[in-house]
């Protein structure tokens, strides 16, 4: 059964095309993967699928009831509890605390969706969407915050999944394991092709070799044409000008480049690691008043390291990154950092960006008017001069994340620590940037939750499972996956022992770097009353900032500078002061867990 068909649609954003003349279908049992490089408009293209927005051009035909459930980039959560939001949409209840389960979100079910962190609240949207009774099941990066055991889950499901899915996602196993057709958008056309990634992928490869073969005949054409007319001209002066001159374009003409180049050596200029890099002896961390996420981690960071922190959500990754980083002290052992280190950060949440600020002077931090070197890293770094002046408001999911890995690498590290790089990120740029990091000349350690990017990337991997000891292993992602395997033929996977229930805000907490002194024991009615204010405070500012966002989408078009400025400057204000809150609010929800904790172990 047909569920969509899509003809001759066309989108446009302002002053570029992204797609035109588009035309597939979408049927019962078809999965689709949608891929293309950051912001040629795959979201815009699930957008005109689904009905959100109308096509510019062309016709978009859906079955007649026809139900579909769709997963937005950013989704936003009605607000209310995490599990009414996931059983108001299920067909039966029961599957809505299952799934919140499965994808690791268990222990957050009572919590009010609005105090959820972005990691948290797409694998709330994501549950949502999964349990709804539909035909058509539409995936915007539904990997995107998900451990590794969540991703597989995932992956069962989805390529058990009966009616229609369309998925964009970076996850090349997940391309791999569950499409059955792929759509590529390249600069404004639309390809399919009719099999999984391997399919695609060939498909792409023989469609360049093609462009290329055909290009190099046209140019031994038009050379063997020039040559002729040039012997041959001063008898026929009249007509033949004009083909010299044509024949000269194509020979001079260039072929339409690949869309893009690698990163190229511009950063080579990374500062010299000494041997002594960083070194953790016998660390542990609690957050305050809390049961330690970890003890006793020995780790000795080598100046050539290539390093993958790997385990669920929750287990502490971020939170020993930061150790690693110096951005927060161990509350048992030592932490020494070598003196020539200098660390780059690609956090989960990435740099604070102010949306009305352009691309072009974010790179230079805002201090200084951009030079032609900002222009050509950015340039490198697939910005085009359209893209370098745009605001930062209006960049894509990946485009955003591309910015502010570029920001990290400009400030040439020689320490580079990866948290969940690969979210949002497209294929393309994933390739480039693991070769990069195969010749990059400094230490590397990463937390991921993508295979594929983990198998090209670590030799050597920490398993943070929550129960033993994290310690080195050699062998990277893969021998600790086949051990994993083992393990659980065995019957002793590690789910069997007991593990400690994982703390609500791992992602928040990395970001905040910065830890509050801890506080004496306070009463749970206290902290529900601190909840309830610090609750206040996140809705109060959220409605601020959506009515900023908006008035910023809205004046985005006009050159009014100075209110651009001004709205831009506030919406940076209220941001800070939401993520301070929403810290905020974190803190005191685990403080009451923990608490709560306590007082179970006391009754028993
Ligand atoms: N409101 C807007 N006004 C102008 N341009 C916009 C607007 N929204 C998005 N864009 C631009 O449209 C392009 C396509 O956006 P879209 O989100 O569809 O890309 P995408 O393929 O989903 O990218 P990603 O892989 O990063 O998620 C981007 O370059 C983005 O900057
Ligand atoms: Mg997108």
């Amino acid at each position: 059964m047909i569920l969509v068909d899509v003809e001759r649609v066309a989108m446009s954003r302002p002053g570029r095309p992204l797609f035109a003349d588009l035309s597939f279908t979408v049927s019962s049992g078809d999965r689709l993967g949608v891929v293309g490089l950051n912001g040629c408009g795959k979201s815009t293209l699930l957008a005109v699928l689904t009905g959100e927005v109308e096509p510019e051009a062309g016709v978009v035909r859906r079955g007649r009831d026809v139900r579909i459930a769709a997963l937005a980039q950013r989704p936003e959560l009605p607000a209310g509890r995490v599990l009414a939001a996931v059983e108001g949409h299920a067909e039966q209840a029961w599957e809505a605390a299952a799934v919140l389960d499965h994808l690791g979100m268990a222990a957050l079910a009572d919590a009010d969706t609005g105090r959820l962190s972005g990691g948290q609240a797409k694998r709330v949207a994501l549950a949502r969407t999964l349990v709804a009774d539909s035909d058509l099941l539409v995936l915007d990066e539904p990997t995107n915050h998900l451990d590794i055991d969540a991703i597989a889950w995932l992956e069962e499901r989805l390529a058990a999944h009966r009616g229609g899915l369309v998925l964009v996602t970076h996850d090349r196993h997940l391309l791999d394991r569950v499409t059955t057709r792929v759509l590529e958008l390249d600069r404004g056309k639309g390809y399919v092709h009719d099999g999984g990634y391997d399919v695609y992928l060939e498909g792409r490869a023989e469609r360049e070799e093609r462009a290329a073969a055909a290009e190099s005949t046209r140019r031994i054409l038009a050379r063997k044409e020039l040559a002729w007319l040039r012997r041959g001209a001063p008898a026929r002066t009249r007509k033949p000008k004009a083909r010299i001159e044509a024949a000269t374009t194509i020979v001079e003409s260039r072929a339409e480049p690949p869309a893009r180049q690698g990163i190229p050596d511009l950063w080579f200029g990374t500062p010299r690691l000494g041997d002594k890099v960083v070194e953790l002896h016998d660390v542990g961390y609690a957050h305050p008043g809390g049961p330690p996420l970890f003890e006793g981690v020995e780790l000795l960071v080598d100046n050539r390291e290539r390093l993958g922190l790997v385990g669920p959500n929750g287990a502490g990754k971020s939170t020993l990154l930061d150790l690693v980083a110096g951005r927060r002290e161990p509350t048992t052992g030592t932490v020494v950092t070598g003196p020539t280190v200098r660390v780059g950060y690609y956090d989960q949440v990435g740099a604070a960006l102010d949306p009305a600020q352009r691309v072009r002077d974010a790179v230079t931090g805002g201090h200084r008017q951009p030079d032609w070197q900002d222009a050509a890293l950015l340039e490198s770094f697939w910005f085009d001069t359209d893209a370098q002046w745009a605001p930062i408001g209006l960049l894509s999911g990946g485009e955003r994340r591309r910015l502010q890995l570029l920001m990290v690498l400009a400030a040439k590290p020689n320490v580079l620590l990866l948290d969940e790089p690969t979210n949002d990120l497209d294929i393309d740029t994933l390739r480039v940037l693991e070769e990069f990091l195969d010749d990059w000349p400094g230490a590397l350690v990463v937390v991921s939750h993508d295979r594929a990017f983990l198998e090209r990337t670590v030799t050597d991997v920490v398993v943070m499972d929550g129960v033993a000891r994290p310690g080195r292993r050699a062998g990277g992602y893969a021998a600790w996956e086949t051990e994993r395997r083992a393990n659980r033929a065995r019957g002793r996977a590690t789910s069997a022992a007991p593990k400690p229930t994982p703390p609500p805000s791992s992602g928040r907490r990395a970001k905040a770097g910065t830890d509050q002194p801890a506080p004496g024991p306070r009463s749970p009615s206290t902290l529900r009353h601190l909840m309830k204010d610090a609750d206040k405070e996140v809705v109060r500012l959220g409605k601020r900032r959506v009515a900023l966002e908006q008035a910023l989408a809205e004046k985005a078009g006009t050159a009014d500078h100075t209110e651009l400025t001004a709205l831009g400057a506030e919406l940076t204000e209220v941001l800070a002061a939401l993520d301070a809150a929403e810290e905020r609010w974190l803190a005191l929800a685990e403080e009451a867990e923990d608490a709560a904790r306590e007082g179970a172990r006391h009754r028993r």
